[in-house]
């Protein structure tokens, strides 16, 4: 059996392709039946039971937000793959790793696939990023990779390849082919942006050899993005670059490093400690702004993490649709409220999209393509749909040389076509 798994930062999605034939699995919510998995895990709160309940997926997000936000929602653990600083969380006073994390997360998803497609048997190719997000060097990139074998393992899936994402997009771009081109696929999703110069077309499928000319990436997309709303937006709300007056010294600037963690809002809940929430009940009796001091307390004891990335992402879906966006956050103490121009966030996004540039020029550099010798440009993953993310590869390629598609299901279908032609012609 043929099976492909794109286990992403926000969106999962598993194909299998059959008779040359691919079908995503589609997952349940209510009456509705989606080709995407959110990748969110979700605990709610103990009923004096002592097993640890938990759900996944696009349901586990109906539950949290029923359940008013009580509870654990985690979201973008595959971000946390190659940190080494990440052991273990506690969840609801018990300490859980990420491998068992994700190994529940990986359950649930089989299982809830299995629904649509029956039994999905033993093997599985996999995706995964060129670069892991927070990876430093090898070592991090080897760690992520054990870390999901274990996970998958747990979840009965114990004979798993490993490829990386964009090349699978590129077999997904592929089947519309009647001839041969070279193509430069961009991915660009929740946690990484990932690219490759590959052959595709009849003759590398009649050679069913490799035709991959190189790979590169950078750790940041979405995320990153929204992280700059954040930072923009949000932080100064609740009391970035406000002062305060801590003993024996004069106005002092409010501590950043919150604010940064902030910015990286699927963190939140690592910002929920008591020394935390005592420095800032500190910082509050002699802030120049203790309501938003407060409000900032507020976001991270009542764990806003998840209302903060809905705001977040809604106004990152009007903005790639239109010239500005109203950002609308609530909390009980706060209101935000703020129109973006799309120029701003461009403004704001400035790093990251120099980022993407330079490794696009790696990309091209190491491989000693030319731009005009790349017959076409194939985007995907929910941030392709960023025009300003569109506009670096138009600039350099041609508006003209841009396709488009598949978004959200382009690598897990890929992924469960090299499965197929991986069972047809082993490679030993
Ligand atoms: N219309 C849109 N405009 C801007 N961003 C969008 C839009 N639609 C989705 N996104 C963003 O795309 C990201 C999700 O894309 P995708 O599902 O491709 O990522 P992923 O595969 O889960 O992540 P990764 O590949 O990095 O592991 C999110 O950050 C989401 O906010
Ligand atoms: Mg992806």
């Amino acid at each position: 059996m043929s099976i492909g798994l794109d286990f992403g930062t926000t969106n999962s999605a598993i194909a299998r392709a059959c008779d040359g034939e691919v079908k995503l699995a589609r997952f349940a919510l209510n009456e509705a039946r989606l080709d995407t998995f959110r990748s969110v895990l979700y605990f709610p709160s103990p009923e004096g039971t002592r097993e640890l309940r938990s759900m996944a997926g696009p349901g586990a997000i109906e539950a949290y937000l029923a359940a008013s936000g009580a509870g654990r929602l985690l979201q973008s653990m595959k971000s946390y793959l190659a940190d080494a600083g990440f052991q273990s969380t506690s969840v609801h006073g018990r300490a859980m790793t990420l491998p068992q994390l994700l190994a529940r997360l990986l359950e649930s998803l089989r299982e809830q696939a299995e629904r649509d497609l029956g039994p999905l048997g033993r093997s599985l190719v996999v995706g995964r990023p060129v670069h892991f997000a927070h990876a430093r060097g090898e070592g991090d990139a080897a760690l992520a990779q054990q870390r999901l074998e274990g996970a998958l393992a747990t979840a009965g899936f114990d004979q798993v390849t490993f490829v990386q994402e964009p090349v699978a997009a590129a077999y997904y771009y592929e089947q519309r082919l009647d001839h041969d081109e070279l193509v430069l696929v961009g991915d660009f999703g929740g946690g990484t942006s990932d690219f490759t110069l590959t052959r595709v077309g009849p003759s590398r499928r009649r050679g069913g050899q490799e035709a991959v000319i190189a790979t590169e990436g950078v750790a940041l997309a979405g995320d990153a993005l929204g992280g700059r709303i954040v930072e923009q937006v949000v932080a100064p709300a609740l009391g970035m670059n406000t002062t305060y007056r801590p003993a024996l010294s004069g106005a002092t600037e409010v501590p950043r490093w919150p604010y940064e963690r902030l910015r990286r809002w699927h963190h939140l809940a690592l910002l929920k400690s008591r020394e935390v929430t005592e420095m800032l009940r500190s910082i509050e009796r002699t802030s120049s702004d203790p309501e938003r001091i407060a409000a900032f307390r507020e976001v991270i004891d009542d764990d806003l993490g998840f209302s903060l990335y809905q705001a977040v992402e809604r106004a990152k879906i009007d903005l790639s649709m239109g010239p500005s966006a109203r950002f609308h956050f609530e909390c009980a103490s706060l209101t935000v409220e703020q129109t973006i121009l799309r120029e701003e966030f461009e403004a704001w996004i400035a790093r990251e999209l120099a980022e993407i540039e330079a490794a696009i020029d790696r990309l091209l550099q190491t491989s000693g393509v030319a731009p005009g010798d790349v017959d076409r440009v194939f985007l995907t993953g929910g941030t392709s749909l960023v025009p300003a993310v569109r506009r670096i590869f138009e600039r350099r390629f041609g508006p003209g040389a841009i396709a488009a598609g598949g978004e959200l299901v382009s690598v897990a279908s890929g992924l469960a076509m090299i499965a197929a032609e991986r069972e047809a012609s082993p490679i030993t």
